[in-house]
């Protein structure tokens, strides 16, 4: 069963074929836009479902001439039905449905986070439900408790910005571009540990819930502080900023590991490439005594493997129609655990 995903809920044009019988990456392309956006700081809505107009069919040709496989051998077409912003989602979903329809095979309509909390899966098919899942990327930052394919059950989640959002507003208060998650960990590397203090917004707090916009704001009063400071300064900054974060993550991971009394963790969403995150996670499941799992680096952040996949996952488990049907809706906001 050969499956073809797209995805287009933010900046990122992905497109992909999966070998669903075989639970085989057959071919993935992916197109970012962050120099389109750059200048304005953050993603421009309209200029994002333009570009994404522009570059499906070429990433879709793409995809085919490196699989050797053709448009003729799909059997279902997965496409990010939401949450994101609604032009975008609209681009791949009306490309996916147009596909499916003229080669009479089913479209699936897939849930962004579900894509993103199975995706280890991918690298790792052996990995075993139930788990627990933390994501985290620019739009969210969530702790799910996932059980099957499709029953999922949120523990926790930001109360304002998510991770990667506060990890791209710091950057630019560091005067560092778009996005600013890996130009300010890369910064932090020359950061020394302790120089400046940030707090660790709701890390002792009894819930499973983040809290993000605080930091961003103690960032800003510590820069305006500090007026002329040199480049030692902002690396200085940058680096607590990230154990800032790195920390509550790696706490609330903790946390809910041992309020569900699972041992299995799968770290998810574009955050999820940070080194130091990776790092400090590492080490604890070493201490800790479960097991934690990644996505590839390179399927972390937004592409259209993870939605093939999860296309694929829904249809082997029966939740999802297997006739070809024509209507569809895109859900620019839309509940994981209504899925
Ligand atoms: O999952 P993703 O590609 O898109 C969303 O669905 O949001 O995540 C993008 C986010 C951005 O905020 C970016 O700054 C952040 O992930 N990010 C990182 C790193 N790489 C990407 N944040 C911290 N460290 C990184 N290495
Ligand atoms: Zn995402």
């Amino acid at each position: 069963m050969l499956v073809f995903g797209i995805e287009t809920s933010c900046d990122e044009t992905g497109v992909a074929l999966y070998d669903a019988q075989a639970g085989r990456l057959l071919a993935h392309a992916l197109h970012s836009q962050s120099t389109l956006h750059e200048a304005y700081g953050g993603v421009v809505p309209e200029l994002a479902s333009r570009d994404h107009v522009r570059r499906l069919v070429p990433l879709a040709r793409t995809v085919f001439e490196r699989s050797g496989r053709s448009p003729a051998e799909v059997d279902a077409v997965a496409y990010t039905e939401g949450p994101g912003l609604a032009g975008a989602l609209l681009v791949g979903a009306g490309f996916a449905r147009a596909f499916a329809l003229a080669r009479g095979v089913p479209a699936i309509g897939v849930h962004h986070l579900e894509a993103h909390l199975l995706s280890p899966l991918l690298a790792n098919p052996a990995l075993a439900f139930p788990y627990l899942a933390l994501l985290v990327s620019g739009g969210h930052t969530l702790l799910v408790r996932a059980d099957a394919v499709g029953r999922y059950r949120l523990l926790g989640e930001t109360l304002d910005d998510a991770a990667g959002e506060a990890f791209d507003k710091t950057a630019k208060l560091l005067g560092l571009g778009y996005p600013g998650g890996p130009a300010l960990a890369a910064l932090a590397r020359e950061g020394r540990p302790g120089a400046v203090h940030l707090p660790r917004p709701m890390l002792t707090s009894r819930d499973l819930d983040f809290s993000f916009s605080g930091l961003k704001t103690a960032v800003m009063t510590l820069v305006r502080a500090h007026p002329g400071a040199g480049r030692q300064f902002r690396a200085d900054v940058a680096r607590e900023f990230e154990e800032a974060v790195v920390e509550v993550l790696a706490g609330k991971c903790l946390a809910a590991l041992e309020a569900t009394g699972l041992d299995r963790l799968v770290v998810a969403g574009g955050v999820g490439a940070n080194r130091r995150l990776r790092e400090t996670l590492a080490a604890a499941a070493a201490r800790g005594g479960f097991a934690v799992h990644w996505p590839e680096p390179e399927l972390c952040t937004d592409n259209g493997a993870m939605v093939a996949h999860a296309g694929a996952l829904r249809l082997q488990a029966g939740l999802e129609p297997r006739a070809p049907g024509s209507a569809f809706t895109v859900r620019p906001r839309w509940e994981l655990a209504s899925r």
